[in-house]
């Protein structure tokens, strides 16, 4: 008997990025010489440190070994100082660096979970992880947050009933992406005791520590009672514009953690070391440039929120972090919209892409109303995009609502 050429079933059930996948019709969209406002990727517009060029500029030596799995030594150390800052000790084995926060992720999974283990998530959810869980095996359990009530935890009951012999994990992103929420005290309080209780992980994502409009950056690794229990995933992709040089790290004072996540590591080889290298100068003297970044967030968000209130119809919870903002919109389908915009709408040749937020969740049905922007254009032309989506949503809701 022949059996059929087959990709696995995880190949099959995988989806695309939600954020990626309107692409082609952007470009179509482009080829008929109309301007988008690009509100979709989180992909910063800011330039980076020069620091960091001119590390990468200043390499002298010949050759481009693999570095080591646990990272180059000054390049973490560099980690190390800049934890000390936020008043957090982390000894050497408690930090690895990746290959982004999305490397991270996937190791702190990995490291926590087995094929058919549960992983609770705060939906809507940063879209990357259903691919992981699904790459993986491991069922992602959503808890709700719902913007009508600015996306807060009530009640730790909401996220206990949801807990089964399966869970292994609570993820938690901290400024959140995609709503722009930040974890108050009582919030994340809840669920460290809750870790406690039920001796579970908590995966905290902390990309976008710094980017947060009111307060001091925060981390997860801070909290003595739950030190064994907490897995910080980090990157330089934000904090720094630096998407491209693939910098993250994973931290925890859990060592059976660290000593899995250093095989996962050892396992595929290494980080970048041009970009170790070149991360150093950013992750021991970075915090002005950070300071400017956030400023300039601000703005932007600023002038997205106004922009936003003159949208009849638009729900959404000021955004306090991250660079995004969750908006509902008086439609029935955010892709149907979505893809309008890209293929029948334009305003004096322009438009804008934003990104559908069904993909976001993983109950069925939810986000057919909500759209993600993202803060990545300067505050002039985001405020003439908040114009042109305001027309958009207007001539949608005229041809396909009716
Ligand atoms: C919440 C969150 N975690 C992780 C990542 C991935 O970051 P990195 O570029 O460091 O892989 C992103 C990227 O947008 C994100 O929004």
């Amino acid at each position: 008997m022949t059996k059929k050429l087959l990709v696995s079933n995880r190949a099959r059930e995988i989806n695309p990025s939600p954020i990626r996948k309107f692409l082609p019709m952007a470009e179509r969209a482009e080829s008929r010489g109309i301007k988008i406002f690009k509100l979709n990727v989180g992909d910063p517009d800011i330039i980076p440190p020069g620091e960091f060029m001119r590390a990468v500029k200043a390499y002298r030596q010949k050759n481009l070994g693999y570095a080591p799995s646990t990272g180059i030594l000054r390049h973490v150390e560099a980690w190390q100082k800049y934890y000390r800052r936020l008043g957090v000790r982390l000894s050497r084995s408690d930090l690895i660096p990746t290959v982004g926060c999305a490397e991270a992720i996937g190791f702190a999974l990995q490291a926590v979970a087995d094929v058919g283990d549960e992983v609770l998530v705060f939906e809507p959810l940063y879209a990357n992880y259903k691919s992981f869980a699904v790459m993986l095996g491991i069922k992602l359990v959503p808890v709700a947050l719902n913007i009508g009530t600015g996306f807060i935890l009530n009640s730790s009951k909401d996220v206990e009933k949801k807990i089964s012999s399966k869970t292994k994990a609570i993820v938690v992103i901290n400024p959140d992406n995609p709503t722009g929420k930040l974890w108050s005290e009582a919030e994340l309080y809840m669920l460290e005791t809750l870790a406690k209780k039920y001796n579970l992980f908590i995966i905290a994502d902390e990309t976008y520590r710094e980017i947060r409009f009111s307060g001091r950056p925060q981390t997860m690794l801070s909290r003595k009672a739950a030190a064994q229990n907490v897995v910080v995933v980090d990157s330089i992709s934000k904090r720094f514009s630096l998407p491209g040089a693939r910098i993250g790290a994973l931290a925890s004072r859990n060592a059976e953690v660290m000593a899995a996540v250093l095989k996962f590591a050892q396992a595929r080889l290494s980080v970048g070391t041009l970009e170790q290298y070149a991360a150093i100068p950013l992750l021991e003297h970075g915090k002005p440039y950070v300071s400017r970044l956030v400023k300039e967030y601000k703005k932007r968000q600023a002038a997205a929120v106004k922009g936003l209130k003159k949208i009849k119809g638009a729900k959404f919870v000021a955004s306090q972090g991250a660079f995004y903002q969750t908006v509902a919109l008086p439609i029935d389908n955010a892709e149907r919209f979505v893809e309008f915009m890209l293929a029948d709408f334009s305003y004096k040749n322009q438009t804008v892409m934003a990104t559908p937020m069904q993909d976001f969740y993983i109950s069925k049905g939810k986000g057919q109303n909500e759209i993600r922007i993202a803060y990545v254009l300067k505050v002039k032309e985001l405020a003439k995009a908040m114009d042109v989506l305001a027309r958009g949503l207007e001539a949608y809701k005229a041809a396909c609502l009716r």
